[in-house]
């Protein structure tokens, strides 16, 4: 249910309250709810921001908007940072507003995406939302992306006061994002560090990119029960909502023979298969031509059906842009 739904909702269930004594207790101006209500004015954050604490008082959550997803994989080059821009990038063009989060030192999510100047990363206070415009889109099109820059993220890590707990802090981060985006997208660093497990605490679900082939799938494994303990621990409510291949070829005896362990294995692991792509994948998402090739294109294609996965397995609306049912298969 979108918010404008529930607010109507409540209303239905509590006859006895005066729309204007909500507003007043909420602190919005008076006939800004009515305006919601009938003249289909929008919901902002602020809106929400301001309604959450009455709302509650009533029993009534009003859940946080965007949903935070940490594409994670302790094992190099698995094809986190690549799945996170073009999930950001297939998401957008389904109308989802979306938030990507850097949060790898190497910086590769903030190369790619060409962001040059330093704008700011996310534990630095108010960092600037760079805009990812892609080409072809509408302008209603909203990519965001936090960047990260190698020593001023550490020197951030090194500073964090002591007296806070160091894995909570991404998420108290996030708050000041979570009713402006549908999607929070956290491309994360490889490795052991504790970084990633504060994504993780932040997070409401892990997508876990894969290759087929023997070292990830044994690192998969053994990840998984990190995963858990972060749930044991910390953050009862984080899901794993997908496990899916990258790099694969389909003519590749191995390849398949992995996949298809892997699956026996790992019953959350979806059939959906990154292929191989035959062009620098970097170079075009870099330059905002992702979607160019439409359903022609077997990784659009792929990521679009991941994308699509992802928004079903996590409750959101999916609306699939003409373009990819139009094209060729
Ligand atoms: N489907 C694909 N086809 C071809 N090349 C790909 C594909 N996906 C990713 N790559 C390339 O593989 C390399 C590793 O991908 P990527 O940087 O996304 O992995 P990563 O898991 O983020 O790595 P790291 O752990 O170092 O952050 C990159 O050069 C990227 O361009
Ligand atoms: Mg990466």
């Amino acid at each position: 249910m979108n918010y404008k739904d529930v607010i109507i909702q409540f209303f239905e269930d509590h006859p006895e309250l005066a729309v204007a004594s909500i507003e007043k207790a909420a602190g919005l101006s008076n006939g800004r709810l009515n305006r919601i209500i009938n003249q289909h004015a929008a919901v902002t954050p602020l809106v929400i921001e301001r309604l959450r604490p009455v709302f509650k008082r009533y029993g009534v959550e009003l859940e946080r908007r965007a949903k935070v997803v940490s594409f994670f994989n302790n094992k190099n080059g698995v094809g986190k940072t690549t799945s996170v821009l073009a999930t950001a990038i297939c998401a957008a063009s389904m109308k989802k507003e979306v938030l990507m989060i850097d949060l790898d030192p190497q910086s590769n999510l903030t190369s790619v995406c060409k962001v040059g100047d330093h704008l700011g990363h996310v534990f630095s206070g108010k960092p600037n939302c760079y805009r990812y415009v892609h080409s072809g889109q509408n302008s209603r099109t909203k990519i965001d992306m936090i960047s990260c820059l190698y020593h001023e993220f550490w020197d951030a890590i090194d500073k964090m006061e002591k007296d806070v707990d160091f894995y909570d802090r991404l998420d108290t981060v996030l708050d000041k994002y979570r009713d402006e985006y549908d999607l929070i997208l956290i491309d994360n660093m490889p490795g052991r560090s504790k970084v990633p497990k504060m994504a993780l605490v932040a997070s409401d679900y892990v997508a876990i990119p894969t290759r087929a082939e023997e070292k990830s799938f044994e690192r998969l494994r053994s990840m998984l029960p990190e995963i858990q303990e972060v749930v044991n621990l910390k953050n009862p409510k984080l899901k794993v909502v997908s496990i899916f291949t990258t790099m694969y070829e389909a003519d590749n005896k191995d390849h398949r023979l992995l996949y298809e362990a892997n699956c026996i294995a790992l019953p959350s692991m979806t059939n959906i298969k990154i292929p191989q792509a035959l062009t620098s994948i970097d170079e075009e998402l870099g330059d905002h031509n992702f979607l160019r090739t439409g359903k022609k294109n077997s990784v659009v294609r792929a990521y679009m059906e991941l994308t699509v996965e992802l928004l079903n397995n996590m409750g959101l609306d999916v609306e699939v842009p003409n373009f990819i049912n139009k094209g060729k298969a």
